[in-house]
C-alpha cells in the first residue's frame, strides 16, 4: 500500500482504474448502457476533470502563493519561483487547453455548440439554455486566452525562463497577477453556468 502511494504515478493509474471499475461494474449489471448518452458523460468527466486541475490551480495562485509571497524570506523565494511555479504553470495551461477542448466536445455532443458560441442568436435568442452556458463558455474562453497569451508569456518572463531585461520582469509579474486575479474574478459566474445548466434548463 505504501508503496501504491509514495509514487505519484502508480496512484493516478490506480485511480483512473478505480474509475473503470466503477463503470464496468455498471454496465456489467446492465444499470448503464455503453450508449451515446454514456460517451456524453465519459466527456463531461474529462471536463470536469480537467476544469478542476485548471481551475484549482488558479485558485492555488491567487489564494495560497500570490498573498503569501510577501511572508517568504527573500532567500527562500527562488524555491517558489524557480521550481513550484514553473511545475503548477505546466498543469495549469495544459489543464487550461483540456478543458476548453472537453467543453467544445462536450457542447457539440449536446447539440448547442454553434447556438451557445452565437448566445442564441442562431435560434433567436429563444433559448434561454444556449444563452446561459454560452456566457459561461465564452467567460471561460477569454480565461484561457489570458493563460495562453498574457499569463503565461508573462511569467516566462518574471520567472526567468526566457532571457528579458532586469527591469521588464517586475512589469511582466505584475501583469500576469492582474490577469491571474481577472481570471479568479470571472471563475465564480463561469462555475455558476457550467454547473447551474443542466439542473436549470435541461
Ligand atoms: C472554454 C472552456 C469551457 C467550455 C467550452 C465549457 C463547456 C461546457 C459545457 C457545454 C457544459 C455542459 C453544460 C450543460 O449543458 O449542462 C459544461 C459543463 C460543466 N463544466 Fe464547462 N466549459 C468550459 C470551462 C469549464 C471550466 C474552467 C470548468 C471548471 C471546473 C468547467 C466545469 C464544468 C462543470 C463542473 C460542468 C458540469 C458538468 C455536469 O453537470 O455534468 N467548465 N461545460
Amino acid at each position: 500500500m505504501a508503496a501504491l502511494l509514495t509514487n505519484l504515478r502508480t496512484t493516478v493509474h490506480v485511480s483512473l482504474g478505480l474509475a473503470i471499475l466503477l463503470l464496468v461494474v455498471f454496465v456489467g449489471l446492465g444499470w448503464a448502457q455503453m450508449d451515446m448518452r454514456f460517451w456524453e458523460g465519459f466527456a463531461r468527466w474529462t471536463h470536469v476533470v480537467s476544469g478542476i486541475m485548471w481551475i484549482g490551480l488558479l485558485w492555488y495562485f491567487n489564494f495560497v502563493q500570490i498573498p503569501n509571497m510577501p511572508n517568504i524570506p527573500d532567500e527562500q523565494k527562488p524555491a517558489i519561483g524557480k521550481v513550484i511555479a514553473p511545475a503548477a504553470l505546466f498543469w495549469f495551461r495544459w489543464g487550461a487547453a483540456a478543458t476548453v477542448l472537453t467543453g467544445l466536445v462536450v457542447a457539440h455532443l449536446n447539440n448547442y455548440l454553434f447556438s451557445a458560441l452565437t448566445l442564441g442568436a442562431m435560434t433567436g435568442f429563444s433559448v434561454p439554455y444556449h444563452i446561459f452556458i454560452g456566457i459561461g463558455m465564452w467567460m471561460a474562453l477569454i480565461m484561457a486566452f489570458n493563460v495562453w497569451f498574457v499569463i503565461w508569456p508573462n511569467q516566462k518572463i518574471a520567472l526567468g525562463i526566457v532571457e528579458a531585461e532586469a527591469d521588464a520582469k517586475p512589469a511582466a509579474a505584475r501583469t500576469a497577477m492582474l490577469f491571474s486575479r481577472t481570471n479568479t474574478l470571472l471563475s465564480f459566474p463561469m462555475l455558476v453556468t457550467m454547473a447551474m445548466a443542466q439542473t436549470l434548463f435541461g
